[in-house]
């Protein structure tokens, strides 16, 4: 038997009307934000993530699926969805159109992860992002679209941790601050981190590596030396919080694993998964579009794991529990034709409608029924064949009535 690839996973049929559940909701969610769908290809060049996600994050040091194609070029399965989007509203300039854009998309992404417990190799999301609005308040609706997402899906233990993570400026400053913290320590740094000290210290915040982290948990934190644009930024952004009724806790070592965040930095966090595994997490970038060859227009924008989130959502509920209306049983070969017409006839009118074609017995099918959840039952046997009738039983009350075949519809229509 071949094998799936280790760290991609089936979503079975069982599993499939509790995601269509989750992305029905999150798209209405969206929606009523005024998001509108984009649909960008799940692979692109890899130099957009380099440039876009930055050369010495994990995700494009370690954990891209890159390959060179026939035509030589290096291209890269899609690690996150931003870059994506952002491109091409850089390429067909759909910011020339609106001055504030609000797109998202759903798709799988790919990173080479260590595959555990809500980790994956190919996982999906759903990622939304705003373009073009520079407002404190366009953090806070970002941060309560997240949440809104996960609370009409009825997701609890739910926390919104946020951060500021400074801007170009004040980053300056900070970062030598970490150089020096972390000069005294550079022998028991990991070798990334040791590169990472001299290209961008502020990755080492996000190492995974014991040692490094135990060390990073006494680093000076940037929410201390924030500019004061800054600071009044991330102030405004709290309040806006506040006065929406999000909870929120503020979290200064959290620094996200892509490089292109400024200012405000966010994670949802569920009690089940814990700090590790957020089930989302955002920010705003307010240089990207540029660096990507885009107007010099700032963003914000979050994506949610759909695996994580599924985690955190029962697996049984009615809300996507599916079953079949009805199921018909014909019983003889005589009958299997009219059976054959009436299962038809039935989903015509909207009713959804199964039969099996093996011709096993009455007992067999209504096994059949039972797994299917069906609510009726239309059997036709030779004697309701020579009647040109059926007999309809419900099988909560077990009542059983018999009609005309040609009021199948209408009878069905009238219970429902
Ligand atoms: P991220 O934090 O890398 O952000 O990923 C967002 C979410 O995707 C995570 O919170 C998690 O639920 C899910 N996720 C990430 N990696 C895995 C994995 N290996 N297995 C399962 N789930 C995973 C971003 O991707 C940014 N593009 C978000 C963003 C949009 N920032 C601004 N706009």
């Amino acid at each position: 038997m071949i094998r799936l690839v280790r760290g991609f996973h089936d979503i079975l049929p069982d599993e499939t009307p509790k995601w269509a559940f989750i992305l029905e909701t999150a798209r209405r969610t969206l929606e009523l934000f005024g998001y509108r769908e984009i649909v960008p290809p799940i692979m692109e060049r890899t130099e957009l993530f380099q440039r876009g996600i930055g050369e010495l994050t994990d995700i494009v040091e370690k954990e891209m699926y890159t390959f060179e194609d026939r035509g030589g070029d290096s291209l890269s399965l899609r690690p996150e969805a931003t870059a994506g989007i952002l491109r091409s509203v850089a390429e067909h300039s759909l910011l020339h159109r609106d001055s504030v854009l609000k797109l998202y998309c759903v798709g799988p992404m790919f990173r080479r992860e260590r595959p555990s417990k809500g980790r994956f190799r190919q996982f999906f999301q759903i990622d939304a992002e705003v373009l073009g609005d520079v407002s404190p308040l366009a953090d806070a609706e970002t941060i309560a679209a997240a949440h809104a997402i996960m609370s009409n899906l009825g997701a609890t233990g739910l926390m919104m941790e946020i951060n500021s993570v400074g801007c170009n400026v004040c980053r300056g400053e900070y970062r030598g601050l970490l150089r020096a913290f972390f000069e005294k320590y550079l022998d028991e740094l990991c070798p990334d981190c040791q590169r990472r000290y001299h290209g961008n210290p502020l990755r080492i915040l996000d190492c995974k590596v014991e040692r490094c982290s135990e060390i990073a948990r006494s680093a000076p934190v940037i929410t201390d030396h924030l500019d004061r644009p800054c600071l009044e930024h991330f102030q405004a952004v709290q309040e806006a919080l506040t006065l929406l009724g999000i909870p929120y806790r503020i979290v200064p070592q959290m620094v996200r694993g892509l490089d292109y965040y400024t200012r405000t930095a966010f994670e949802i966090v569920h009690e089940e998964l814990g700090r590790s595994k957020a089930v989302g997490g955002g920010g705003r970038y307010d240089y990207l579009l540029k660096e990507l060859g885009g107007p010099d227009a700032s963003g914000i924008g979050f994506a949610i794991g759909l695996e994580r989130l599924a985690m955190g959502l029962p697996d049984e509920d009615p809300r996507f529990t599916r079953s079949t209306d009805v199921y018909v049983a014909a019983l003889g070969e005589s009958a299997r034709n009219e059976g054959f017409r009436i299962v038809n006839t039935i989903r015509s009118a909207g009713i959804s409608a199964e039969t099996r074609y093996s011709g096993s017995s009455l007992k067999a099918q209504m096994k059949v029924a039972d797994k299917l959840g069906a609510r009726f039952v239309v059997m036709i046997g030779d004697d309701e064949l020579s009647r040109q009738e059926v007999t309809v039983r419900n099988m909560s009350t077990k009542e059983q009535v018999r009609i005309g075949m040609d009021r199948v519809v209408s009878f069905l229509q009238s219970l429902s």
